[in-house]
């Protein structure tokens, strides 16, 4: 099966993989949280492939001085998958819409998807929301997902024709138990929006105030991802296990690989069928390789 071959669309990638991983300590004292293991595959594959079933080819990806090094170790200049990976540093974790600054010369004059590196995604017919969201962005389209302790997320009130009508970070009476989620896109204001911001209290460029001032400009497209999705956020212990383990059962029972980047390059038609087997031989001592090659092979 492929999954068609998307006109090349002028949407910019951004994935934001710094920050301290502080909530994992010790495990990231040495390494940074998304190079960490969700079962057979680091972290950040996870939604890189967000991005690449998005039709996003061309993508930035940001991270702390210490840890941008091992990023371009593992995935390159991204050509072999048919894709374009640029690195860039966050000096310190000033927060989630310092993205659009330190990305501005790469997003251009085209809109970008922002997508946080600790985000795990898994449901039906997401690739067509994503494709479908990803053309001519007008204002920000934000993803949103019920949760049992949304007070640890951003969070967005819908009134009830589902329209947003509020967005707020962490509060500690939230509105709703809708959690928006790290995966956002947004037309080219947003480099300008982000120049404007005023630091948090905690001292950091909010992601939220982004979204509120889309919201207050009548700009701000809530989708809601219902039951029968996943979201998971890989950034406690906790968190960390659950998805490996939900990774790990559905790859048994359905034989089927989340987030294989090779595979997605060429459903995508990044990469032929030939260029997908290759890469999948030079894995071929993992199962994670060997799967490469079988679903390559099989066409
Ligand atoms: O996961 C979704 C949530 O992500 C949203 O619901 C919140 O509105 C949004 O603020 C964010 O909340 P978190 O508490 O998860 O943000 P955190 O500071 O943990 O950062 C998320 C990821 O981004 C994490 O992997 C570290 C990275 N990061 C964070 C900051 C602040 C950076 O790369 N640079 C940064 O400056």
């Amino acid at each position: 099966m492929r999954l068609g071959t998307p006109e090349e669309r002028t949407v910019k990638g951004i994935f934001l993989a710094g920050g301290h991983g502080t909530r994992l300590h010790p495990i990231t004292l040495g390494t940074s949280k998304q190079m960490l293991p969700v079962y057979d595959k680091p972290m950040i594959y996870y939604p890189l492939s967000v991005l690449m079933l998005a039709g996003i080819r061309d993508i930035q990806i940001i991270s702390s001085p210490d840890d941008i090094e091992n990023f371009r170790r593992l995935l390159g200049d991204g050509s072999p998958l048919g894709i374009s990976l640029s690195y860039a540093v966050q000096e310190q974790p000033r927060g989630l819409a310092e993205a659009f600054l330190i990305s501005a010369d790469h997003i251009g004059d085209d809109s970008v998807a922002l997508v946080l590196g600790d985000n795990i995604f898994h449901g039906p017919g997401f690739a067509g929301i994503l494709q479908d969201k990803a053309v001519d962005v007008d204002g920000c389209v934000l993803f949103g997902y019920p949760v049992r302790d949304p007070e640890r997320y951003g969070v967005g009130e819908v009134d009830a024709d589902g329209r947003l009508v509020s967005l707020e970070e962490k509060p500690e009476h939230p509105r709703s138990d809708l959690a928006i989620t790290g995966l956002y896109f947004y037309d080219n204001d947003v480099i300008d929006i982000a120049k404007n911001l005023t630091p948090s209290a905690r001292g950091e460029l909010e992601i939220t105030d982004v979204n509120r001032i889309y919201l207050e400009r009548g700009k701000a497209e809530l989708v809601s991802l219902g039951r029968g999705f996943v979201w998971l956020d890989a950034g406690t212990h906790d968190a960390l296990t659950e998805a490996g383990q939900y990774v790990q059962i559905l790859e048994h029972r359905q034989g089927v690989r989340l987030a294989c980047l090779e595979e997605i390059a060429w459903r995508m038609g990044f990469i032929d069928r030939e260029a997908c087997l290759r890469l999948g031989e030079e894995l071929s001592k993992s199962p994670y390789g060997q799967y490469v090659m079988e679903i390559a092979r099989a066409g």
